[in-house]
Order: C-alpha cells, then sequence, then structure tokens
C-alpha cells in the first residue's frame, strides 16, 4: 500500500511539474485561465492539505493596522512617536494626508487595469523570468518553487541597475506610472526620514545608506476566483526590501499576521499601506518587524495593487548591517545582491531573515 502511494505521489508530482510549465507556456497568466471560462481552479492553485486545514483553526483579530496622519509639520515629534510605535509592533501602517493627490492614485490603479486588460499579444510580448529585465510581465514569481500557485499576475517595472527609460514603460501606462513612480520616491524619501528619527539616528541616515535607490514597482493584477477559498491571492511572506509603500484599490483582501492572528487591511480612501521590510529589520537590528502578509482569493474582482519596493544600492556592491543602537548586533552583515538571491531561489514564504541571524 505504502509503495502504491508512493507510486501515485511521484505521478502526481510529475504532473504537476508539466501542467505548471503548460501554465507558464501559455504566457497569458492567470488572466488568461478567467478569459478561457474556468469555473474550477486548475490544480497548480489548489493550497496543500494541511495549510487548508490549519486555516480552520486561524482567528480573526479585530485590532486595526494604524493609520497615520501625515499633514502639518507642527506635530512631527508624534509623528515620528507612532511611525516607531506601529513599525515595533505591527512592522505596518496606513497613512493619510501624504501628499499625492487622490486622483493620481486612481489614475494608477486604472492604468494597472489598463496594462493587464490589454490585448494579449503585447503582454505576451512581455512576458519573462527573466529578473534583469526592466520591464516584464509574470505570473508567479515563485513558480516552480512553491507548493501552490497565486491567483494572480504582476507587470513589474524595476529600477535596480541604472535608470528607467521612459519608453521601456508599457505605452497603455506610460505616462501615469512614471508620475507615480515619482510621487511615490519623493513620499519613500520623507518616510525613511521619519523611520531613520524613529530609529534615534539623523533623519538623512537610511536616505544617506541609499535605502531609495534601487526601487521594484510591482503592478499586481488579482483576477475574480471561481474557488477563492481553495487558493490565495498572494501567499503569506515579508518583503525583501528596506521599505514597502503599498497602494490598493477599494475590493480588500490585503490581511497581516499580528499576534499569531491575521488581521485585515481595509481599503482606505486615498490612504497607502506602508510596510517594514526584511532589510529594515536587520538594519534596525530587530527593533522594527517585517511582518508576514498575504492577500485573500476573491469572487469578487479584478482587484489591483501597486508595492514600490524599496531595496537599497545592489551595484556597485555596499556593505549593509545594524545601527549601532548600543546593544549586541543581532544580524550579519549583507549584500543587497546576496539576500535577493537567497530570496528569489526560494518559494516567497521563506524568509531570508534567518540566515543572518547571528
Ligand atoms: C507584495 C504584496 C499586497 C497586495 O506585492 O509584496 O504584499 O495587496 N502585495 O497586493
Ligand atoms: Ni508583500
Amino acid at each position: 500500500m505504502d509503495i502504491l502511494n508512493n507510486v501515485d505521489h511521484e505521478a502526481e508530482r510529475y504532473n504537476r511539474a508539466d501542467e505548471l510549465k503548460a501554465f507558464d507556456d501559455t504566457k497569458l497568466g492567470v488572466k488568461g485561465l478567467v478569459d478561457a471560462g474556468v469555473t474550477k481552479i486548475p490544480k497548480i492553485f489548489v493550497r496543500p492539505h494541511d495549510e487548508l486545514a490549519e486555516e480552520l483553526n486561524y482567528g480573526k483579530v479585530n485590532l486595526q493596522v494604524p493609520v497615520i496622519d501625515l499633514s502639518g509639520n507642527d506635530h512631527r515629534m508624534e509623528i515620528v512617536a507612532q511611525i516607531r510605535e506601529a513599525s515595533e509592533t505591527w512592522g505596518f501602517f496606513q497613512v493619510i494626508n501624504h501628499d499625492i493627490p487622490t486622483s493620481l492614485l486612481e489614475e494608477t490603479i486604472d492604468c494597472i487595469r489598463m496594462f493587464h486588460e490589454q490585448e494579449s499579444e503585447v503582454k505576451m510580448k512581455l512576458y519573462s523570468r527573466e529578473r534583469m529585465n526592466k520591464v516584464r510581465f509574470d505570473s508567479n514569481i515563485d513558480l516552480y518553487q512553491s507548493r501552490a500557485a497565486n491567483w494572480r499576475d504582476t507587470l513589474t517595472i524595476s529600477m535596480v541597475v541604472g535608470d528607467l527609460d521612459p519608453n521601456e514603460v508599457p505605452a497603455v501606462c506610460r505616462e501615469t506610472m512614471l508620475e507615480y513612480i515619482k510621487e511615490v520616491t519623493k513620499l519613500g524619501g520623507s518616510l525613511l526620514e521619519l523611520l531613520s528619527e524613529a530609529l534615534n539616528v539623523e533623519p538623512n541616515y537610511l536616505q544617506d545608506m541609499g535605502c531609495a535607490h534601487g526601487r521594484i514597482f510591482a503592478c499586481q493584477y488579482y483576477p475574480p476566483c471561481p474557488e477563492p477559498e481553495l487558493t490565495l491571492g498572494a501567499s503569506k511572506h515579508t518583503d525583501a526590501a528596506f521599505l514597502t509603500l503599498l497602494l490598493q484599490d477599494q475590493i480588500g483582501g490585503l490581511q497581516v499576521r499580528h499576534r499569531d492572528q491575521w488581521a485585515d487591511v481595509p481599503p482606505i480612501a486615498g490612504a497607502l499601506v506602508v510596510n517594514i521590510g526584511d532589510l529594515l529589520q536587520i538594519v534596525s537590528n530587530d527593533k522594527f518587524k517585517s511582518v508576514n502578509h498575504r492577500v485573500l482569493a476573491n469572487h469578487n474582482g479584478p482587484r489591483m495593487s501597486l508595492a514600490s519596493f524599496f531595496k537599497g544600492v545592489a551595484v556597485p556592491p555596499k556593505v549593509y548591517g545594524p545601527i549601532n543602537d548600543g546593544s549586541p548586533p543581532v544580524y550579519k552583515d549583507f549584500l543587497v545582491s546576496d539576500y535577493m538571491k537567497h530570496f528569489f531561489t526560494r518559494s516567497i514564504d521563506k524568509s531570508g531573515l534567518d540566515y543572518y541571524k547571528l
């Protein structure tokens, strides 16, 4: 019986590899499946039994991710204190009155939709798993490593190595996307100042380290899902970056791990979600937390979001390590490129932080 089970298991694993490849080869992503009219999700997307069973035991916390009002300079100390508290406890907060016009946020969401819903041929030409491509479209960055594929597609715009030639940005979203990139980069700079102050170092400390130098913009598209209880929009993960600024539309589904339970990060019109990434957890010497989060799949949709990752300097190599806060360092020094190599050769639900623990 054991042998039979093993044989079945092997056969299943074999099929899975074939099915992943077949899905990848369509170059149409999850939206391609939905357009083809699937009413059941293909097996490669179904979460393993142990995960689905575990889900039944999860409670939900009704606590709210902190919302921080950035307007006004007269209470800067108070803003810094709120950011410190949120970064130490939740690793997540939402910001309002951040100076990016709500109209630009709405246009950005619209143009993400326009990219993903345009003619298939244009998207297929951009379909690639080559991480050195500055602009690429794909589905499931960890397709061949994860236990179950996620119900989402991604347009990635990378400014990690050198500048971006504006003409490389797909025409359907070029103008708005470049404007958003400019604005969110400015906001990222302001937040890095506030976070520096929250760490009791000079306001320009994190900026001077080049935290905002390399940036990746992940334009996510979560198509409506016929069986949302069996899969996820994005598996639980922490972000392999210093800082992430997330723009989400009004559908909802983002959850963050807090006190061993999942808490919703409800959409707030005009707000942006900010979260601490792995690299800032290391640099803050464990003071700030890079926290697991995920996105539920949904009958409703599509859901759009844009994650702006601030990744630091990868080229030429620059050594980063914990700031000296008077206590012994918790982590080894690291190169951004090495950290990324660890992250991108695994399933996204495996953080690289432990590897760097002293
Ligand atoms: C991410 C992420 C959340 C979302 O891209 O890393 O966590 O709401 N995205 O799309
Ligand atoms: Ni994330």
